[in-house]
């Protein structure tokens, strides 16, 4: 069975790499943007042609959040346009496709204790577990914005996918958040975190595991449950609390002040509430999700 990897120089494209020996019965192709760029159809044509994969994540994306705010068009050629092309060549290779999408599709916050999604409508969510997959998307900036409708443009092309969104996706690789902190730790004797936006971090490992986990049971189960599902370590905390506990598991003693969103401008919105609710993942296809402090302990530094 051949599972092709996009963006396979990324953080997610790492973290498949370095499971990928546990998995001897999947040839697994790795692409990276050098070989295999998303926004170029006669490229993505060349190389299905070439390995004529089985299934296809889709790891490869425009993620630059803020930058987007400046470079729209180049955040839609990859993100949407990009997501189009991976798809028609799914579509005609009967190729499975497994693509990456974010919690950023949503702009959800906290009133009087009350997560509701969507700023202007005020909608309750669904679950107290977080947001589930039909909540309704709202995105609150360019990069949000344009991973929806790279969701939507795979949906009106191919059915057999599956679209996971996952959140504060942070390892060993590549450049993410956690990395950034010890890095300013070694360079500061003070640090300011914001404090209200609440969200999940996400391994990229336990991603990656999930990811090997959703293609083995299509190996072995009739496939009918194609569709968006969520993923994200489990339990919920503040980019304060995520930076409190980096530090702590390093043993790194450093003056942590936890700063209003306010008091951090930055181009583009974030979301004060982008927990995910896993049910539809953990009930389907038996994925066990680590709580994200356990999951923490586990990366190589
Ligand atoms: N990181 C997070 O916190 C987070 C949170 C939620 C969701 N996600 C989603 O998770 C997925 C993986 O993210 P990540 O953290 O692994 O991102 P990443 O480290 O930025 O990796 C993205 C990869 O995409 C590649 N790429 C960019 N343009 C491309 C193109 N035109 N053709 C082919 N490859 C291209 C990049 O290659 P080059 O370096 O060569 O340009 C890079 O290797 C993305 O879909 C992202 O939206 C990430």
């Amino acid at each position: 069975m051949v599972v092709l990897v996009t963006g396979a120089n990324g953080q997610l494209g790492q973290a498949i790499q370095s499971i990928a020996d546990n998995y001897p019965s999947i040839d697994f192709v790795f692409c990276s943007s050098s070989e295999l760029n998303i926004t170029d159809l006669t490229n993505c044509e060349t190389v299905f042609e070439k390995y004529k994969p089985n299934f296809c994540i889709n790891a490869a994306a425009y993620t630059a959040v803020d930058k987007a705010e400046s470079e729209p068009e180049k955040a839609f050629a990859i993100n949407v346009t990009g997501a189009q092309n991976i798809a028609e060549v799914c579509k005609k290779h009967d190729t499975i496709l497994l693509h990456i999408s974010t919690d950023f599709v949503f702009d959800a916050k906290f009133v009087d204790g009350i997560a509701y999604y969507d700023r202007e409508l005020r909608l309750p969510l669904k679950s107290e577990k977080g947001l589930t997959e039909t909540d309704v998307p709202f995105p609150a900036g360019i990069y949000g914005l344009t991973k929806l409708q790279g969701e939507q443009a795979i949906q009106a092309t191919y059915a057999k996918h599956f679209i996971i969104r996952t959140s504060w996706v942070y390892s060993q690789f590549a450049n993410n958040f956690m990395k950034t902190m010890l890095r300013l730790a070694s360079e500061r004797d003070s640090l300011s975190v914001v404090s209200d936006q609440i969200g999940t971090p996400t391994n990229a490992v336990d991603l990656a595991e999930a990811l090997v986990k959703m293609i083995k049971f299509c190996q072995t189960e009739p496939v009918e449950v194609f569709g968006i599902y969520n993923f994200s370590n489990e339990g919920q905390c503040s980019w304060y609390d995520f930076a409190k506990e980096i530090f702590n598991q390093n043993n790194i003693s450093i003056n942590l002040q936890a700063i209003p969103t306010s008091a951090y401008p930055t181009p583009a919105k974030r979301p004060a509430y982008s927990v995910l609710d896993k049910t539809k993942i953990k009930e389907v296809f038996g994925v066990q999700i680590n709580d994200w402090k356990e999951s923490l302990k586990t990366v190589k530094r």
